[in-house]
């Protein structure tokens, strides 16, 4: 797949770096830094490049949408039209101090997103593990059994592609419904992070559902 990832930070350029590896077409976008883009795109090997967000978007058939809430608004600005992309987003919608969920019960990030995005299929996935865990789960892809990672949305083509990327990185990808249950996937995604950097055990926590029969 052809993914432009929009937002290179911790999330962005950690699953840019691992879709690359495994065998995508990545551009690297929206970043403060030319250089950090570059730098990214360079160590992600021959299949990624840096690009602005217009390029990222023209040029894929899916976008990770990996920006910060407040910033949702003006890297849709420099996007270009994303009618008939997936966008799968790991985005929460955090305050400014990242202490909060700014939008919950009736609606959610990825909802809100889907409203600005309407002529695109939303999917949400990735925001329920710290981005400390991702290379350690694609490294760890061959053994059995693979952590879960949540994902929603309401395109049948979205969620094939989103699960697709999520076992490219090494999870089990666990279908929660349609894309208002991020309502609860968002929440959930809170209290992972609050095991993982308030625990003692460090932030590299997955998870894993079980059903006993
Ligand atoms: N980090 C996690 O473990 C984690 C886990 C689950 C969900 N999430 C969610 O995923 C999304 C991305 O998180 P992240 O941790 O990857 O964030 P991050 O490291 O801060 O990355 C955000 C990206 O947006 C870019 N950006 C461009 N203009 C910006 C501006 N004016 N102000 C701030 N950033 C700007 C940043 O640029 P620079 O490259 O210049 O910094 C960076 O590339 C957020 O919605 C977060 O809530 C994060």
């Amino acid at each position: 797949m052809r993914i432009g990832i929009l937002g290179s930070g911790l999330m962005g350029g950690k699953l840019g770096t691992l879709f690359a590896r495994a065998g995508h077409e990545v551009v690297f976008s929206y970043s403060r830094s030319e250089k950090k883009l570059s730098a990214l795109a360079r160590e992600a090997g021959k299949n990624a490049r840096a690009g602005t967000p217009y390029q990222a978007v023209r040029e894929a058939d899916v976008i990770l949408f990996a920006v910060h809430w407040s910033r949702f608004d003006d890297v849709l600005s420099q996007s270009g039209s994303v009618a008939g992309k997936v966008i799968v987003t790991c985005s929460l919608p955090m305050n400014a101090g990242n202490t909060a969920l700014v939008v919950g019960h009736t609606s959610s990030a990825a909802e809100e997103l889907a409203k600005r995005a309407r002529d695109a299929q939303v999917v949400s996935a990735f925001n329920t593990v710290p981005s400390e865990v991702l290379f350690g789960v694609y490294d760890a892809r061959d053994k059995a059994p693979r952590p879960s990672l949540v994902y929603c949305g309401d395109g049948a083509r979205g969620k094939k592609v989103a699960a697709s990327l999520i076992r490219d990185v090494g999870f089990e990808p666990l279908d929660a419904g349609p894309l208002r249950n991020a309502r609860y996937t968002e929440p959930f995604a809170l209290l992972v992070a609050e095991l993982a950097y308030g625990g003692r055990g460090g932030p590299e926590l997955t998870y894993r559902f079980e059903r006993v029969r």
